[in-house]
């Protein structure tokens, strides 16, 4: 059985503000501590970066960025480097959110740079994939997230122990509306075979693979016991800690049936 550790992120979006998101990461410091075999990240909006950080230093949570620019510094109003979330303490980011790539356009030309400078800064990279609901219902999305995979990879040198793969599907983010296990399982699939094509089997074994939209304290135990499904990226359901609780104790039992 594979031994990848469980990895969850609270992926925090545009919300909350400075206090709550200390009071909150204080939270997931207490969760980490419980849950020591689940990696666990906080994904705050860039400004509290610090403010997480503060609260996270010294305990198992670490902080990473929602997202970086492409670019390794200069004249760009607004960006925020890989090497600026490294140095504020970050030892993550997400890459290719379907809310940057279909959100605002971005390409996979452009997420493989940022996947690029995020590896320069020796920062652990959550590269984002997934397809929209036409595309799912024309039959397509395997063949999205493959071409997305190879877009956003190709080329890079990567360790599969500092990568994780979160397959989002774009109709389940923030819709309430999960992928069924068997779905989702199957994306994975389909992840792993790809990454075995473009590296080799013992790399795409190694690369946790996690599933991102629309999951909660009810169906992540569910998703979770999939072999196939490392953890989870959480969007709403990590700004409520009692919630993202459920979830992390959910990973913490994937990972005890693991060492089994
Ligand atoms: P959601 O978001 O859990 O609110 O669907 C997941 C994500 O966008 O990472």
């Amino acid at each position: 059985m594979a031994q990848r550790t469980p990895f969850v992120g609270g992926n925090w979006k545009m919300n909350l503000d400075r206090e709550r998101s200390a009071a909150l990461a204080s939270e997931v410091v207490r969760m980490a501590a419980t849950y020591p075999s689940v990696e666990l990240a906080i994904f705050p909006p860039a400004v509290y970066v610090s403010a997480v950080e503060s609260a996270v230093r010294g305990g198992a949570a670490t902080v990473g960025g929602q997202d970086c620019s492409a670019e390794k510094e200069g004249a760009f109003t607004g960006q925020v480097s890989a090497s600026m979330l490294a140095n504020m303490g970050c030892s993550s980011v997400l890459i290719g959110h379907s809310e940057r790539r279909h959100g605002l356009g971005e390409t996979d030309a452009t997420l493989s740079r940022k996947l690029a400078r995020a590896l320069e800064a020796g920062l652990l990279p959550v590269v984002c994939v997934g397809e929209t609901l036409a595309e799912r219902e024309s039959g397509r999305a395997h063949d999205v997230i493959r071409t997305q995979l190879h877009g956003t990879l190709a080329g890079q040198t990567l360790n599969a122990a500092k990568l994780v793969i979160a397959y989002e599907p774009v109709w389940a983010i923030g819709t309430g509306r999960t992928a069924t296990p068997d779905d989702a399982a199957e994306a994975h699939r389909t992840i792993r075979q790809t990454l075995a094509d473009l590296y080799d089997v013992r790399f795409s074994e190694s690369v946790r693979v996690i599933y991102g939209g629309s999951v909660n304290s009810k169906n992540a135990a569910e998703l979770f016991a999939r072999e196939e499904i490392d953890g989870g990226l959480v969007g709403g359901a990590s700004l409520v800690a009692a919630d993202f609780a459920v979830i992390v104790a959910a990973a913490a039992a994937k990972a005890k049936e693991r060492s089994n």
